[in-house]
């Protein structure tokens, strides 16, 4: 089959390393890629948000089945254009990724269906987001979250009820996320240690691909601001075979239940945050796609062709209740560029990328780089994830983190404590 991957980051060279080295994927094709996806697959340049124009080059390029990776195609209606031109697309319409597009229709959505989530507000304006934060209702600290899409910025955590009147005005008045910002998610605070949980769906049924954690904070021991991501890890030792049971019975058959019965199916990868809260777990965020630095770890660890599996979903046929997933674990380190995440420089020369592929155990996925002068470069703030895979967490951290050593580049940033958590749970 010819296939189309549709994203540039690490997760989407993830995805592209995967299906080149299955039986039944022939040529892949990129859109728009990077240069590490350019050693698998032909890249061709694209905007993500122009859906039209994907799906000419889809027709143009006689594809069969097309995989997105990013949200953005996703919210603006990639599926839509697909399904009305007949052509195969794994990934949500664009009323199904309401469920990440807007916190609004997915907090409501899952009072609606009783998915476990934190109590919350919608406000629709100023004035009574102000109303409900005075109340105290919430209790200290209150969660604000800008309703749209917002590269993962738009949930502030107020201490008190001065920073949580200054978080309304910065969203609503200031308008910082945009129109993201004119309604208003308010929630309780809840706490416990936070997984990410990942199904394939076909709009009616649903199988886990497994589990992974996280690491949302540019500095170790997770302090100073909130990234897209600095690395992860996968299984989480916390998501056990009693828990999987659980997240499937109490939040994904419900909202697949739920969202087929209000007309909208999901089909798609859907990664459910959770937080193991002392109530059980419950449903922090939904995101209509792989997360990344996630997919780089769980990814690897599927331990069949993904291939048929995605065409099945993709076609509403997944006739089956487990994916194959393998024993080893996988530890992802992200590289960032100087300035992230508040800013990114790009042009710095990368070292060693090949040195580090050389390790038994280790792979390298780009993002954000770019070939200039027939080297490899700087091109945004997440620029590669190094991947170590070992029998245990120990010997993952350790390969990961020996390529890690082999790279370099001018204002390279890294965490050093990626996988530590895991270790505290190994026996
Ligand atoms: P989100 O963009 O919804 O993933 O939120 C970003 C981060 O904010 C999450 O990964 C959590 O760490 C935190 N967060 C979101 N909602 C809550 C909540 N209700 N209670 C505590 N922390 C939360
Ligand atoms: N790493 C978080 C996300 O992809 O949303």
């Amino acid at each position: 089959m010819r296939v189309l991957v549709i994203g540039a980051g690490a997760r989407e060279h993830a995805l592209v390393g995967r299906l080149a080295a299955e039986r039944e994927v022939g040529e892949i094709v990129c859109a728009p890629g990077n240069p590490g996806i350019a050693r698998l697959a032909r890249t061709v340049p694209a905007s993500l948000s122009d859906p039209a124009a994907l799906a000419a080059l889809a027709l143009r390029e006689q594809i069969d089945v097309t995989v997105v990776g990013p949200e953005l195609p996703l919210s603006l209606g990639i599926a839509d254009h697909f399904a009305s031109e007949g052509r195969l697309l794994f990934g949500p319409t664009a009323a199904a990724s309401q469920l990440e597009s807007s916190k609004a229709f997915a907090k409501a959505f899952m009072a609606r269906h009783r998915v476990p989530t934190a109590r919350f507000v919608t406000c629709e304006s100023m004035d009574a987001a102000l109303g409900e934060i005075r109340s105290g209702a919430f209790g200290w600290p209150v969660v604000l979250k800008a309703d749209g899409l917002a590269a993962g910025k738009g949930v502030v955590i107020a201490e008190d009820r001065a920073a949580a009147e200054a978080a309304v005005a910065a969203v609503m008045t200031d308008r910082k996320f945009g129109a993201a910002g004119d309604r208003l998610v308010i929630e309780e605070c809840l706490s416990g240690p936070e997984v990410s949980f990942f199904v394939i769906c076909d709009g009616e049924r649903a199988v886990p691909i497994g589990s992974a954690q996280d690491h949302k904070r540019i500095f170790d021991d997770d302090r100073g601001p909130n990234t897209g991501g600095m690395g992860a890890f996968a299984p989480s030792p916390l998501v056990d075979v009693a828990l999987t049971a659980r997240v499937m019975r109490d939040v994904v058959e419900p909202t697949m239940a739920g969202m087929a019965g209000e007309g909208h199916p999901f089909r798609g990868f859907l990664y459910v945050g959770l937080m193991l809260t002392a109530d059980g777990p419950k449903v922090i965020e939904f995101n209509v796609r792989l997360g990344d630095p996630e997919a780089q770890v769980i990814l690897p660890l599927v331990d069949e062709p993904l291939l048929p599996i995605l065409v099945a979903a993709a076609t509403g046929r997944l006739v089956r209740s487990a994916v194959r997933i393998g024993s080893e674990r996988l530890v992802g380190v992200v590289l960032a560029s100087r300035g992230y995440p508040e800013s990114s420089s790009a042009g710095e020369p990368i070292s060693g990328i090949e040195a580090a592929e050389a390790i038994p155990g280790v792979a390298v996925y780009h993002a954000g780089t770019a070939q200039q002068d027939g080297r490899v470069v700087t091109a945004g703030g997440r620029v590669l994830t190094v991947v170590g895979r070992g029998a245990d967490f120990a010997e993952a951290i350790a390969r990961a983190y020996a390529g890690v050593r082999q790279i370099s580049f001018d204002g390279m940033q890294f965490r050093s404590d990626i996988g530590s958590k895991a270790l505290v749970h190994q026996r």
